[in-house]
């Protein structure tokens, strides 16, 4: 039988066990705080940032809401960071991508102190992971990490193919599953738009990471049989449907799952434990900035 890997069940017993880190920080006055900072073009962001204070809220982390105009300048966006830098209520900092393009996403990301840096995408943080003492994990390869050790599937000798070479998970998803650590130890293959036949790197896979953002590329016919199979594509494809479009993964889930011995689901495997380890993140912010 093929496990269907319940990424909301495992996310919701991390939220269960921040809460209490959560009460215990308040308890001594440091009651973490997230800044999210929404200046994008992409309307789906204002959703993506809206779920993310809701996630903290329903665990006790407060959250304070930063909006700033699409067309304001570059400066605007800048002294936004610097004063949440500077403030010391604010343990977290989250500017939601993309922004406009007028403004250098590279130059927002080196300007959030890298302690605040909740995402992990700071060069420091990306040096301090791939160096092999992280500070904080980007939060969807983190999740996937934790999805595989509550599925009870080891890494360690595994042969693991990363099919997607993003800054956001292919790339930390490697430096992940090649670390010396739980969770680590894979022998690790990242895949990507130019690699010659895909299918035969996939095939010897022990775990297949889907995440190249291109709608059900990776179908049962490129797996063998008992590969754990994880899912991080959400894709919005034309549907006959009330909405017009539906959400599918990188993998097709139909075919892919005759083949798997555990895979997840899109929505409801990756998507909720990106979220909690974010808060994951904001909590052990805080405990850092404490210390
Ligand atoms: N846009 C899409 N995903 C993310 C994310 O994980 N963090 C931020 N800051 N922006 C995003």
């Amino acid at each position: 039988m093929t496990e269907i890997i319940d990424g909301n069940a495992v996310a919701e017993g991390i939220r269960e066990e921040l809460t209490s880190c959560v009460e215990s920080l308040a308890s001594d006055d440091e009651r973490p705080t997230l800044a999210t900072v929404l200046m994008s073009p992409d309307p789906a962001s204002e959703t993506y940032v809206s779920m993310k204070q809701n996630d903290c809220e329903e665990i006790g982390i407060e959250t304070r809401d930063v909006e700033i105009d699409l067309d304001a300048p570059a400066s605007d966006l800048f002294e936004t960071i610097d004063d949440l830098n500077a403030d010391d209520d604010v343990n977290a900092i989250l500017v939601q991508s993309p922004v406009p393009d007028h403004i250098d996403y590279r130059e927002v990301l080196e300007r959030i102190d890298p302690l605040k840096d909740v995402d992990a995408f700071h060069p420091e943080n990306v040096g301090r992971l791939v160096a092999g003492y992280p500070r904080y994990k980007p939060c969807t390869p983190h999740g996937i990490q934790q999805l595989l050790a509550a599925t009870d599937v080891e890494t360690e000798g595994k042969d693991a193919v990363i099919v997607g070479r993003s800054r956001i998970v292919g790339k930390p998803m490697a430096n992940l599953f090649i670390q010396k650590a739980p969770g680590g130890n894979a022998t690790t293959t990242v895949c990507h738009s130019r690699t010659d036949d895909l299918a035969s790197k996939t095939r010897e896979a022990d775990i297949v990471v889907g995440a190249a953002g291109v709608p059900e590329l990776i179908d049962g016919s490129m797996l063998t049989e008992g590969t754990v199979v994880i899912d991080v594509g959400i894709n919005r494809v034309d549907a006959d449907n009330e909405k017009g479009y539906e959400l599918v993964g990188d993998v097709d889930f139909e075919s892919a799952k005759e083949k798997a011995s555990a895979i997840t689901p899109v929505p409801g495997g990756v998507g909720p434990m990106t979220r909690a380890m974010l808060l994951y993140n904001t909590v052990k912010a805080t405990s850092l900035q404490t210390d």
